[in-house]
């Protein structure tokens, strides 16, 4: 038998997402994802799972304190325990300095063996399992399977899971002219803990995880036959920045109420067996233009 999935928000602490959840949910939300390097300001409901997610962890960044992270965020959710810790995939620094968005990188294997001693090093102050969000952003098709690589090797060699982002899979998948459901099929599906919903936007012709619109239908329309493909899945949530008080009630409640049926019949379902293809001899890749371009915006807009 499956274990049951329970839906959840990122909790942002907006009052339009607190009334979300309880116009669609009737209070029982079932996972919060909380971003423990913000100090906690709200009482958090009672009975539900408790998810940590950083924006500031860094699995390559030479210059990342790890230990002293790791006092802020213990100071910031003392007396919380979390039952799951995830991190993202990505670069997040360049020549010294700091961006709020991971780009596309293929580490060395010297930093391979620094991420996966900093996941040690977080499973162990947190005694909670650990998991890697795939990016949105890549450089090229190749470039998508080799993440999908990379973030696999270490998982395995941590003993961790995957979060899933579907709407990062997404973007790759419309901006490299891949099939959602084939990108899928090199993705270790048995290791999948949890997944975000969410949506994004277009720049020109290239789709963004900007968290601040829709989730697309061809995501809705796909979700109850990926879910069957996730054996070991416990949480499904929605991600959204918040707006404008109104657009985001709006936006939050609907996308829950979606999101819920996708969920309630899971557990009585068989999880339908998958084994990844192989993805070994990707050797080197051609960036792909708008991708480029993206990268190049991003790193003007934060003066790297
Ligand atoms: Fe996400």
């Amino acid at each position: 038998m499956r274990p049951r999935v329970e839906v959840g928000l990122s909790l942002t602490g907006s009052a339009s997402h607190t009334m979300a959840w309880v116009l669609a949910l009737g209070r029982s939300l079932g996972a919060i994802e909380l971003n423990p390097d913000l100090p906690r300001k709200k009482i958090l409901p009672p009975n539900h799972s408790l998810l940590m997610h950083s924006i500031k962890f860094s699995l390559f960044r030479r210059d990342f304190d790890l230990e002293g992270w790791c006092r802020s965020v213990q100071k910031n959710t003392a007396g919380l325990r979390p039952d799951y810790f995830t991190v993202h995939y990505g670069a997040d620094w360049h020549e010294g300095s700091r961006v709020s968005t991971f780009l596309p990188i293929t580490p060395t294997p010297q930093e391979i063996d620094l991420a996966c001693d900093r996941l040690n090093y977080l499973a162990s102050q947190f005694q909670c399992p650990v998991g890697i969000e795939n990016l949105a952003l890549a450089l090229s098709q190749e470039d998508c399977l080799r993440q999908i690589e990379v973030i696999e090797t270490i998982r395995e060699r941590v003993n961790g899971y995957l979060l899933l982002d579907l709407h990062n899979l997404f973007c790759q998948s419309v901006n490299f002219g891949m099939g959602l459901s084939e990108i899928l099929t090199w993705i270790n599906r048995d290791k999948v803990l949890e997944v975000h919903v969410s949506g994004g936007s277009m720049y020109k012709n290239f789709r963004r995880d900007t968290h601040d619109g829709e989730v697309p239908e061809e995501i809705w329309s796909q979700l109850p036959q990926i879910l069957t493909t996730l054996p070991n899945l416990r949480w499904a949530l929605f991600e959204q920045l918040p707006m404008d008080f109104l657009s985001d009630l709006i936006l939050t409640t609907n996308s829950l109420r979606r999101l819920l049926p996708c969920l309630e019949n899971l557990s009585s379902t068989q999880a339908i067996p998958t084994r990844p293809k192989p993805l070994l001899g990707l050797k080197h890749h051609t960036p792909d233009q708008r991708a480029l371009e993206v990268v190049s915006l991003l790193a003007k807009k934060w003066k790297i």
